[in-house]
């Protein structure tokens, strides 16, 4: 028993570290190299937008995907024929000397750049950062009153000039 209780505290040890030992920085460097061509985070180029892969597909899916999307294709399987189908059938090249660590290293880095997506760019502005130069009209706007003003001379005074005009054509 004692035993027994040991292994269970050296697993919930173990167990998580596992998740942590994903490095997304090495994930973003293979990234770049050799994923950027084809895809981005968080739209699609010639592959699909690769944000939120991990939530859609499980790691052993992706692992085999990128190791060699095309068995996994020609095995059948119903979502690899599926992303397939949709892409226009462009064949992703196999990227088989990449270790299980690196692909999860990738996922990894997808994770963490997936949330910086969904906090930068919002889905619409807002009407206060679509028009923020727009203001209502204020008393203290004087040059917009000082152009009314004149504006308004000018036409009471030409105004003025058209009647002058008239009576002056009566008299003769
Ligand atoms: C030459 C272009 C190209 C390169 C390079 C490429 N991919 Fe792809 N990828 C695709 C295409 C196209 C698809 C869509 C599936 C298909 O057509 O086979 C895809 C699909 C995927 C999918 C499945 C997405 C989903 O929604 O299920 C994953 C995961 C993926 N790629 C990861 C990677 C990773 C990781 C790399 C870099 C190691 C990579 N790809 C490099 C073209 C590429």
């Amino acid at each position: 028993m004692k035993a027994f209780c040991k292994l269970l505290v050296g697993l919930s040890v173990l167990l998580p570290l596992q998740g942590f030992g994903s490095d997304a920085g090495k994930g973003e460097s293979i990234f770049k190299q050799r994923c950027t061509a084809c895809h981005e985070i968080g739209s699609k180029l010639v592959g699909p937008a690769l944000k939120d892969v991990s939530k859609r597909r499980s790691a052993s899916w992706i692992i085999q995907f990128v190791h060699g999307s095309q068995k996994l294709i020609k095995s059948g399987d119903k979502e690899a024929v599926t992303v397939f189908n949709e892409n226009n059938q462009v064949v992703m090249p196999d990227h088989s000397d990449l270790s299980d660590a690196d692909i999860q290293n990738i996922v990894a880095y997808i994770e963490k750049a997936g949330l910086q997506v969904a906090a930068n760019i919002p889905a619409h502005n807002r009407p206060a950062e679509a028009q923020s130069n727009e203001q209502p009209l204020a008393f203290s706007d004087y040059g917009f009153w000082a152009l009314y003003g004149i504006f308004a001379m000018l036409v009471i005074v030409s105004l003025r000039a058209v009647v002058v005009a008239v009576e002056w054509s009566k008299r003769e």
